[in-house]
């Protein structure tokens, strides 16, 4: 894959679906009773992955591109899965799965692709397992593959160390089906999706906090109910533009129905910051999941510090903030993201080893990066690490590379955004 440096981005561009919104669309869908319509799925594998897994437990799953209809089994319905389920390189699949299937009258085992063997699994296993849950990483080292017995699951309140949506939605899914109350406090608020959607799909949930934690709280459910989801525009395809479009002189883009959800907006906050220009146009759904237009202008950046609560809002787009910050002035330092470290590559390594080979002053630091901006950039080979926001965060620094910039494994986009090198095209004609 060779970029060279290009004219201004210009034009407009729709969003494609919501990775997070789109995974639990098809996973609440295949769980209610009746028909869930949803419009404006995400086609990447990653949900590819979550649909093949529920169509090998029996759901029948309609998917042309976008639209996509289910109709559920309801909760207690699902049927034992004739093979292990194959989550591919999905985190979200495997961990909110595993809440699933810990409840259900089967056993199953839950693995993924070589990036997915190596991601932390204790963080589900661990309450999981508080819950009366019997679940074993085969191979002894936390990690999938998984195998799971379904039990009989118990209620608890599990304070989680971390302020992950994924430990939040599993531990949520499974007190869908524990005895009594299951209540999940965090240290922040990570994405809410699954609370909202929940909701729409008629189960009681409650939110709000326990000893200055941001607590949720699900009881033990009937039933789910079909119903019809649209999802948004996922912002974290629209940060690679909404940089790109920054740090291009003369660029000048409008992103449509982009999602919102104050959960996940912390990029256009951190964007500001740094001097971007950057307009909410015309925001709906506020009752749902909030989507509006974005429209950014190109401006000259400088260095900020992003760090604290703001880290779980833009956990996705740090890698495209860290190519801003190595085109703005001055310096950004990068803090509270250690979990940077187990995403689908250690993303404080591979975007600190690619930046600084394509000549930014980048330092690794236990919990982020700190980056020199200004330093001149040129061309060079990159390893993406078949992570697919490494990737395109590369493609977007090689719009003002002196040079060719050539990215190993560029198809790994799919995973979240099979246009994106369409879409990145279109800008630039
Ligand atoms: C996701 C939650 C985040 C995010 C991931 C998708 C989700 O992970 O990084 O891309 O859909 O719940 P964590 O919850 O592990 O932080």
């Amino acid at each position: 894959m060779h970029l060279s440096a290009s004219t201004p981005l210009r034009g407009s561009l729709v969003i494609s679906g919501d990775k997070s919104i789109s995974h639990r669309a098809v996973m609440f869908g295949s769980l209610a009773t009746g028909t869930t319509e949803i419009e404006g799925f995400l086609p990447g594998e990653d949900c590819l992955s979550t649909i093949r897994c529920f169509r090998s437990m029996g759901v029948r799953i309609e998917q042309r591109g976008s639209s996509v209809t289910i109709l559920g089994r309801g909760l207690r319905e699902l049927m034992p899965p004739a093979e292990a389920l194959d989550c591919g390189n999905s985190g979200t699949t495997t961990r909110l799965l595993s809440g699933v299937l810990a409840a259900q009258r089967f056993s199953s085992v839950l693995t993924g692709d070589a990036s997915i063997q190596r991601r932390p699994m204790k963080r589900v296993i661990t309450p999981l397992c508080a819950m009366g849950a019997d679940i074993k990483s085969i191979s002894g080292n936390d990690c999938a593959p998984l195998s799971i017995r379904g039990k009989q699951l118990y209620g608890v309140h599990f304070n989680s160390p971390i302020a992950s949506a994924q430990v939040k939605s599993a531990v949520l899914l499974a007190g869908l089906y524990a005895s009594g109350q299951t209540t999940v406090t965090e240290p922040a608020l990570s994405r809410d999706h699954t609370e909202r959607m929940l909701r729409a799909f008629g189960a009681k949930v409650s939110t709000g906090s326990f000893e200055g934690r941001p607590a949720v709280t699900v009881s033990e459910t009937e039933n789910l109910y079909g119903t019809e989801i649209s999802v948004p525009g996922d912002i974290s395809s629209a940060a690679f533009f909404l940089v790109g479009a920054s740090i291009v002189p003369g660029s000048e883009v409008v992103l449509r129905n982009v999602g919102i959800n104050l959960t996940r907006d912390g990029v256009i906050s951190a964007l500001r910051a740094m001097g971007a220009k950057i307009e909410v146009l015309d925001v709906r759904n506020e009752d749902s999941e909030p989507a509006a237009d974005l429209l950014v202008r190109y401006a000259p950046l400088h260095g900020t510090e992003i760090g604290g609560e703001l880290i779980p809002r833009l956990i996705d787009e740090l890698p495209v903030l860290a190519v801003a910050a190595a085109c703005a002035e001055g310096r950004t330092v990068i803090r509270d993201a250690a979990e940077l470290k187990v995403k689908e590559s250690n993303r404080i390594h591979t975007m600190a080893e690619g930046l600084s080979r394509l000549g930014a002053k980048v330092a690794e630091t236990e919990d982020g990066l700190m980056i020199d901006g200004g330093a001149a950039l040129h061309g060079g080979e990159v390893e993406s690490y078949l992570d697919h926001r490494v990737a395109m965060s590369f493609a977007i620094l090689s719009l003002v590379t002196d040079g060719e910039v050539k990215i190993t494994h560029p198809e790994c986009v799919n995973i979240s955004a099979p246009t994106f090198y369409e879409d990145l095209e279109s800008l630039r004609n």
